[in-house]
């Protein structure tokens, strides 16, 4: 996997330190993470727990996708949040070890875990980066990695862990969609966003990888932070006063589901 050529041309973009920039740049989405320090993932940790709490057993789409990599298998589940792989997957897998620095995460996640009596799932506080791990057959990092900037190490750490398969989950649709859809009315500069898929393939070809993909829907439903109005957030977001009507196209234009990737390889046998 890692001896794959890269392709012609690619490397003439610094696909890392694109992602990097992004990183960096990205804090305007309605789902986006605080400011660094204290526990920046706190409010997301409360939208997560209900989310899952609403969703009760429906299955996740990216579910079916990654259930048969963890099947008696041991797992590490890297940013688990408040366990919406972790716990499904601790049915199947034969342990999973849930890495996850946030406080907030963690105290649901451990809630989730007793509740349903999951004594297979252990949960380490340090960041991946950090995380002293055993390997594990599947390595599994859900909608964590377009927070981290040096995603490059992050993902050869990830490589290095897996015996069996690594699996990546993020979104190819931006979760920006109706900040997209005002932008460019306000402003002349490209809109900040989140990596997203592409940017995530490129820089695992420019790493030399070269994955397997698998796209899927989830509904998609935009929940903006309490005591805050569309227009609020867009005018901040856009840094301009943006107009009810703007506003409410904006909302229009939110779409029904986004595309999500599940970008995923298998380990050749040493
Ligand atoms: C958007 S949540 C996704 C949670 C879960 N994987 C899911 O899809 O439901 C991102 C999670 O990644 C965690 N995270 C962020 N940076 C991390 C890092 N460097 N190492 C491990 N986890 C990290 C956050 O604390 C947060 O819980």
């Amino acid at each position: 996997m890692n001896e794959a050529p890269v392709p012609p041309g690619l490397m003439e973009m610094d696909w890392a330190q694109r992602w990097r920039s992004l990183v960096t740049t990205s804090h305007v989405g309605p789902m986006f993470a605080g400011p660094a320090g204290s526990d920046r993932f706190a409010r997301l940790a409360e939208r997560f727990d209900a989310g899952m709490r609403e969703n009760g057993r429906a299955e996740d789409p990216l579910l079916p996708l990654i259930l048969p990599l963890a099947r008696g298998a041991s797992v590490i589940d890297v940013g688990a949040g408040v366990g919406r792989f972790t716990l499904p997957l601790a049915r199947s897998a034969r342990e999973v070890v849930a890495v996850e620095p946030s406080a907030a995460m963690r105290e649901r996640l451990e809630l989730h875990v007793r509740e349903r009596g999951a004594d297979n799932v252990r949960i380490l506080s340090d960041p991946f980066e950090a995380a002293e791990l055993e390997p594990a057959e599947l390595v599994l990092c859900a909608h964590v990695v377009h927070f981290v900037a040096d995603a490059p190490a992050f993902i050869r750490k990830a490589d290095a862990l897996a015996r069996r398969a690594v699996a990546f989950a993020i979104r190819h649709d931006s979760f920006e969609a109706p900040l997209m859809a005002v932008w460019s009315r306000y402003r002349k500069d490209p809109p900040p966003r989140q990596a997203t898929f592409a940017d995530l393939y490129n820089l695992l070809l420019a790493m030399g990888y070269t994955p397997n993909v698998t796209f899927y829907r989830r509904a998609y439903h935009l929940r903006l932070p309490e005591g805050v109005d569309a227009r609020v957030w867009l005018s901040r977001a856009v840094g301009e006063e943006v107009s009810e009507a703007d506003a409410r196209d904006a909302l229009a234009a939110a779409p029904p589901f986004l595309r999500e990737a599940c970008v995923w390889w298998e380990k050749e046998a040493p």
